[in-house]
């Protein structure tokens, strides 16, 4: 169950929280997104399930076209999985979500939050930094296909996104 507000409506774009009744979407999504480090199935199911996590989806009436998901854990929360349908990017669906992964990871009491992303992915680490983020450590040769994971980090308790809750 999900703690913080949804985001708003994005022109006919909607959130919800993410659903078992979602997850072939999500997964056929994921798999055009993500070729080298697609998550299987299974792994969003167990996802799903876990109380610890958070995951939304944004649809433009039927059809997905996002969808991300935090882990929380005491004082430290981590971005698990955030995309947008590539026909869909730079209108704020992203950032709409980041936001409330934030929101969601603050309001289960986390004060930290962390996420991996690939070093030649510029505009995702693009949005983390316009987003309070820090490039903090590399993990050389992270990803399936040898390309290095940068570990980021941002503080929620002074994040300007959290105070809207
Ligand atoms: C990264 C991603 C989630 C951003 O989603 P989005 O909905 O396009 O992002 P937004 O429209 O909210 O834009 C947020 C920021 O992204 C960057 N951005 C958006 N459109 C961009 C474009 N056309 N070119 C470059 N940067 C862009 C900008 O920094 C933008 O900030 P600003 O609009 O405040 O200046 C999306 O591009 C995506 O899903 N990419 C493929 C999957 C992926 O890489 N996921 C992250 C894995 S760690």
């Amino acid at each position: 169950m999900l703690n913080a507000k949804l985001p708003a409506d994005i022109g006919t774009i909607t959130f919800t929280e993410m659903t078992l009744h979602h997850l072939e979407a999500v997964h056929i999504l994921e798999t055009d997104l993500f070729p080298a480090d697609a998550w299987p199935l299974e792994m969003f199911l167990a996802e799903l399930q876990h109380p610890t996590r958070g995951y939304i989806a944004a649809f433009d009436r039927d059809l997905l076209v996002g969808y991300a998901g935090v882990m929380s854990i005491a004082e430290t929360a981590d971005v698990q999985t955030i995309a947008v349908r590539p026909t869909y990017e730079g209108r704020g669906i992203g950032r709409a979500m980041l936001d409330f992964l934030h929101r969601e990871a603050a309001a289960r009491g986390a004060e930290t939050i962390l996420l991996e992303v690939r070093a030649d992915n510029p505009r995702a680490q693009d949005l983390y930094t316009k987003n309070g983020y820090a490039h903090i450590h590399t993990r050389p040769g992270y990803y399936n296909d040898g390309v290095d994971a940068l570990i980021m980090q941002a503080p929620l308790t002074a994040h300007p996104t959290t105070e809207s809750e």
